[in-house]
């Protein structure tokens, strides 16, 4: 069987179910294989997070010393929790196994990187999908193509190689690129929108898609300035 560890490397068999059966009638054993099941996989996308975690930072660091300019204002990350995973393969009709989740399932690793400026963001992207032994696997712009709602950030899903005792594994891990003032914003609407159930009134969705525009207008006006301090005899930023 090809596992996610590559041909001929044994792992866990992981197109048997988490569970033996769909019955609510477990074993307490049967459990323990979820659970163990289930907290290898996050184990290994919490590797998989550290390689970008740790290629940011020296994006970072690399551009402090050669250019006294940091693109960055705060990198947070997370893993999914086994709550978490689990309620996202009952809420997508998921299969019940280690293989499925892997497949479905690309944002049980991810990082967010906050930037100053768009250009930044669109900067870093480039820089940390260019790296050869990542591979892009899907790319959403929701800065050149906002949601409806106005949720605006660079979503990239990115393969990364780690290497364990048992071979080389490739993680998915979800990369978010985004401004402050998108930030901002974000973490806003998350708020109101679980406050609401997903049911948020439409004064308040016309609201936040307002919030949404006058936050693109901020970035858009800081980086004019931003560009004026560094640059004040190249005109207007490159549109990206
Ligand atoms: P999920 O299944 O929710 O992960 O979304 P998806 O697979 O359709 O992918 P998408 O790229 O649209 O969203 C991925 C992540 O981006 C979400 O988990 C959120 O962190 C963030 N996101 C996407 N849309 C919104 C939004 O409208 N508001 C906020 N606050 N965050 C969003
Ligand atoms: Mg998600």
């Amino acid at each position: 069987m090809r596992t996610a560890y590559g041909e001929g490397v044994t792992a866990i068999d992981e197109a048997l179910p988490l569970f033996p059966t769909d019955s609510m009638e477990f074993s307490l054993q049967d459990l323990r294989d979820a659970r163990d099941k289930i907290q290898r996989i996050i184990l290994e996308y919490t590797f998989g997070l550290r390689e970008i975690e740790t290629k940011i930072s020296i994006l970072r660091d690399e551009f402090l010393q050669m250019h006294d300019y940091n693109p960055i204002e705060h990198v947070s990350s997370r893993v999914k929790t086994p709550d978490s995973i689990i309620e996202k393969i009952t809420r997508k009709n998921i299969a019940r196994d280690v293989a499925s989740i892997r497949e479905h399932i690309t944002d049980i690793a991810g990082v967010r990187v906050t930037c100053s400026f768009v250009r930044d963001a669109y900067r870093l992207f480039d820089l940390l999908t260019a790296q050869d032994d990542l591979s892009v696997r899907l790319v959403k712009d929701y800065i050149a193509k906002p949601k409806p709602n106005g949720y605006k950030s660079l979503h990239v899903i990115m393969d990364v190689p780690v290497y364990l005792s048992s071979g080389k594994l490739i993680v998915p891990v979800e990369v978010q690129f985004r401004t402050i003032a998108m930030d901002f914003w974000a973490s806003l609407e998350h708020k109101i929108y679980y406050k609401y159930s997903g049911q948020v009134p439409g004064t308040l969705l016309t609201d936040l898609k307002l919030a949404a525009d006058t936050a693109a207008h901020l970035d858009a006006h800081m980086e004019r300035l931003h560009h004026e301090l560094h640059e004040p005899d190249a005109g207007a930023p490159p549109a990206r």
